[in-house]
């Protein structure tokens, strides 16, 4: 490993923040060193581009190492002039200023709270319906499916799951025959004591490169009416 006998100095623009370094080190350690975090969604392997800085104009651009094939890669021959680097990829040579765009930066990073609004008619393929059966004739969970396909004028080969054969008397005794069914195209699949028909939740999700953003919004599906999104939505954000 080169030995130098002062110090390297790297200045980080446009803070005018001074920072000492040694080596071996990349620039993108040195930020972190200087509590300057950058988008990194590749995690430093070179892949994404996103840690881009910038090498001040005159300073020698032996200060840093040679691009390394991804950088090449990356970085179009003009940016390269310009002094852009990546900063997971440029091992700190000696004394030099770099610039960190905004853009580079994490905490520049920003999730979209808001924006503008519509109604939007979905078609989802769950829904729920609350039904009261009529007093049954014959004894048994099939001739109570049965009965329950028959009030909802549902599909004759909708299906239902054995746990769900099983729960249908219960909740009937339990409810006065009240309750609400979900069905998923040809299947029952939860039945729920008394009406929840209105409890209908749709999540909305954004895969990101950096972030998962989801937002849980209440929905109301009622039966031979469409749903539709209306209350302002809650947002969590898993970077
Ligand atoms: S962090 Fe992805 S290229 Fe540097």
């Amino acid at each position: 490993m080169e030995q130098h006998d002062s110090p390297i100095r790297l200045t980080i623009l446009p803070e005018n923040q001074v920072v000492e370094v040694v080596l071996p080190i990349t620039l993108m350690e040195v930020l972190a060193e200087a509590g300057i975090a950058l988008t990194a969604p590749c995690a430093a392997q070179g892949t994404c581009g996103k840690c881009l800085v910038q090498i001040e104009r005159g300073k020698s651009t032996e200060s840093l190492s040679p691009p390394t094939g991804l950088e090449l890669e990356l970085l179009t021959s003009r940016r390269l002039r310009d002094g852009f680097r990546l900063a997971c990829q440029s091992q700190v040579r000696a004394d030099t200023t770099v610039s960190i765009p905004p853009t580079s930066r994490a905490s520049e990073m920003r999730i979209l709270l808001g924006g503008a609004s519509r109604k939007v008619t979905l078609e989802p393929s769950i829904v729920k319906r609350f039904v009261r059966l009529p007093p049954q004739q014959l004894e048994g969970a099939f001739a109570e499916i049965n009965l329950l396909k028959d009030v909802l004028d549902l599909r004759a080969d909708l299906r239902a799951d054995y746990a769900i054969l099983r729960e249908l008397p219960i909740i009937l005794q339990q409810t006065n025959r009240q309750l609400t069914v979900s069905t998923c195209e040809d299947r029952i699949i939860a039945l729920e004591p008394g009406d929840t028909a209105d409890g209908v939740y749709g999540l909305a999700l954004d895969v990101g490169t950096t972030t998962v953003v989801g937002v849980l919004m209440g929905a109301c599906k009622t039966w031979g009416s469409p749903p539709s999104f209306t209350c302002a939505p809650r947002l969590s954000s898993f970077p």
